[in-house]
């Protein structure tokens, strides 16, 4: 059944509570990328203008609370008041920044709220009992609003007391992201004109056996990359060299290998270094040989991707071709991008994480349908898992 949205609720002067997330990278005491601010603007903003007083919490990072030292660090470090700064510049109205996550500072401050005016909470991963849905936080942070509105799409696959406890208290909706998201990857996932080429890369095959048998079912191709690969050439008998292997997941690289044999497609050449720190030799192969390592796809590889995916009505992405963090190993996933830039009328997605931010960082950004602001969560999507932060927000 249909999720009830942020339209479904009525606002009007009440304490909106919205989950966001702002879990931004942040270097040196400079945010590197504010697209996860951007992307919670259309929601902010609609409540703006709809005279909702706008309660916004948001995790950053992750933060110990076993060792003191490591606490004392992440407290440091991990404030949001520089997000809260950041949103400051993006909206036209008053912003207030809390350094706390509780307590008469924050009651006060939400209680003071002016229609239109926004609260943001200190980092919620301060509180201990965050990330295991403490039942009183989630009760406590509840109290704080009138209505709950989820609209951090890259924590929907937690149950977190921010996300899915203060959801158990309050009327509930979706905001406009996480509306979006759920259609668009429905769209690529579950209702996808065909064909539909599958693109699945990054590290280890572990991370991605769920996807590619869930897309076993809905995809007409799965074409293979990055250092996963070497795991299903290794099955084969292949020589991989030094290349990334997961020695206990051959049998499982083997049962799809059979079960995908008229869909999945693998590489046919590799870029290989002798060193992957410090590489002093990189060759192009079909075979990895012995002290090489493969660390992207080679140009055949990439002209038999292309060919696949000629035609394509839907195409879904996850996960780089190579070690894209390294020019010499970056042109699998650069020329992945190009290729589907350039293909006429194709439905695009990429799933988050490392494939987005080498689309976005390779001026990419608007040469995709949609990429999505979650990597695990869209992951967890495209396994066909249900999303507790989804699953908790009341029917229409
Ligand atoms: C993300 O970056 O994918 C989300 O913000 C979730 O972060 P987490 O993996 O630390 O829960």
């Amino acid at each position: 059944m249909a999720k009830r949205t942020v339209k479904d609720l009525d606002v009007n002067g009440k304490k909106v509570i919205v989950r966001v997330d702002f879990n931004v990278p942040l270097k040196d005491g400079v945010i590197l990328d504010d697209n996860r601010i951007q992307a919670a603007l259309p929601t902010i903003k609609y409540l703006i203008d709809n005279n909702a007083k706008i309660v916004l919490m948001s995790h950053l990072g992750k933060v110990n609370h076993k060792d003191a030292d490591a606490l004392a660090k992440d407290l440091e470090t991990k404030s949001l008041a520089l997000v809260a700064a950041r949103l400051n510049e993006l909206v036209d109205t008053n912003v207030v920044f809390v350094p706390a996550t509780r307590g008469e500072q924050l009651e006060t401050a939400i209680n003071a709220l002016n229609e239109g005016e926004i609260v943001v909470v200190e980092n919620t991963r301060f509180e201990a009992g965050e990330t295991k849905n403490d039942a009183d936080l989630a009760k406590y942070w509840a109290s704080l609003g009138d209505l709950f509105v989820s609209d951090a799409f890259g924590t929907v696959h937690r149950s977190h007391a921010s996300n899915y406890g203060i959801a158990q208290h309050l009327p509930s909706a979706l905001g406009f992201l996480v509306e979006n998201e759920v259609e668009m990857l429905n769209k690529a996932v579950y209702e996808a004109q065909r064909p539909v080429v599958a693109i699945i890369g990054g590290a280890k095959v572990s991370d991605k056996i769920l996807v590619i048998e869930n897309l076993l079912n809905t995809a007409d191709k799965i074409l293979i990359g990055g250092g996963m690969a070497y795991t299903f050439f290794k099955a084969q008998g292949k020589e991989i060299g030094n290349s990334l292997l997961e020695a206990d997941r051959l049998d499982i690289a083997r049962e799809i290998l059979e079960k995908g044999k008229d869909k999945i497609v693998l590489p046919v050449d590799s870029i290989a270094a002798n060193d992957f720190a410090n590489p002093t030799e990189v060759v192009t192969v079909d075979d990895v040989p012995e002290g090489f390592l493969g660390l992207d796809i080679g140009p055949k590889s990439l002209a038999l991707f292309k060919d696949e995916l000629q035609g394509a009505k839907t195409v879904i992405w996850n996960g780089p071709m190579g070690v894209f963090e390294n020019p010499t190993f970056a042109q699998g996933t650069i020329g992945i991008c190009e290729i589907i830039a350039n293909l006429p009328d194709v439905f695009s997605v990429i799933g988050g994480g490392d494939s987005a931010s080498a689309a976005i960082n390779n001026g990419f950004a608007d040469d995709f349908t949609h990429i999505s602001t979650g990597g695990g969560a869209s992951l967890e999507f495209m396994e066909g898992k249900e999303l507790p932060g989804i699953a908790i927000i009341q029917d229409k």
